[in-house]
């Protein structure tokens, strides 16, 4: 019999955030392939689980995946795919064994997650695997949280974007949506703080940092961040009404 591939949302930090059903399949697993985004860095994903599941003698697997654009339509950098490839192989060889393998994911799956891409490359390798996802509390959500307000109310429009956009795109969304989610942010405050000002939009936005993590920081001065990078955990919520 063929083992499953769980990919598990983990939510965004604090691990009594992850899900009943997160937790059961992560103790049942008897592998966890676990993304990071530094060469022999640890994976934050797999910190949250720690928080809650042992290791016991599970065989863990942390797995270094470049953090480049990836742009839809289009091939990814070679050395993005090349670490899809090795996931994906290292995951059939378990799953092909009859093993049941987790990939921990941090938020959401659904939410700009390498999980997806992994899973798309394992289908091209062996289509009749099985793949189950498992929905976690997203950095989206959290960060309204955090902030203490709504996401969306009535018949606002809400859109969630990378704030690696360029400029014309990002001020496109900004004028047509209620509410807009900019993910992604760190390494573009010195262009997002100006739009926002010269958009009059500055006293809307809030910038919430390590939701739910230690060293968790909510700035409603978005110019602060101008000599102080955010970390890259960091996720502005922009809400006109
Ligand atoms: C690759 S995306 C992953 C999103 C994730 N799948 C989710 O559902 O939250 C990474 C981005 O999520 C946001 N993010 C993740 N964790 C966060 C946290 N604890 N606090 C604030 N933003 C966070 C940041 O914008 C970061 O650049």
């Amino acid at each position: 019999m063929k083992g499953t591939l769980y990919i598990v949302g983990v939510g965004p930090g604090d691990p009594e955030l992850m899900t009943l059903k997160a937790v059961r399949i992560l103790e049942r697993c008897g592998v966890w392939l676990a993304p990071a985004a530094k060469k022999d860095g640890e994976s934050t994903a797999l910190g949250i689980v720690e928080g809650v599941v042992a290791r016991g003698d599970k065989e863990i697997i942390t797995h270094h995946f470049p953090m480049k654009k990836v742009r839809m339509g289009q091939s990814p950098d070679p050395e993005v795919k090349e670490a899809w490839d090795a996931a994906a192989a290292r995951i059939v060889g378990h799953l092909q064994a009859g093993r049941d393998v987790a990939f921990p994911t941090l938020g959401d799956p659904a939410i700009y997650s390498t999980g997806f891409y992994v899973c798309e490359t394992l289908f091209a390798l062996a289509p009749d695997l099985p793949v189950v996802i498992i929905p976690g509390v997203s950095a989206i959500g959290a960060s309204a949280a955090a902030a203490g307000q709504p996401l969306c109310l009535g018949d606002d429009r809400l859109v969630v974007i990378p704030a690696t956009f360029e400029n014309g795109r990002l001020r496109e969304t900004l004028e047509q949506f209620d509410s807009v989610v900019l993910m992604k942010v760190h390494r573009v405050m010195d262009r997002l703080v100006p739009l926002l000002t010269e958009m009059n939009l500055l006293d809307k936005a809030v910038l919430v940092e390590r939701t739910s993590q230690n060293g968790q920081r909510i700035r409603r001065d978005l110019t602060t961040a101008l000599h102080e990078q955010p970390h890259y955990f960091s996720t502005i919520i922009v809400r006109k009404t």
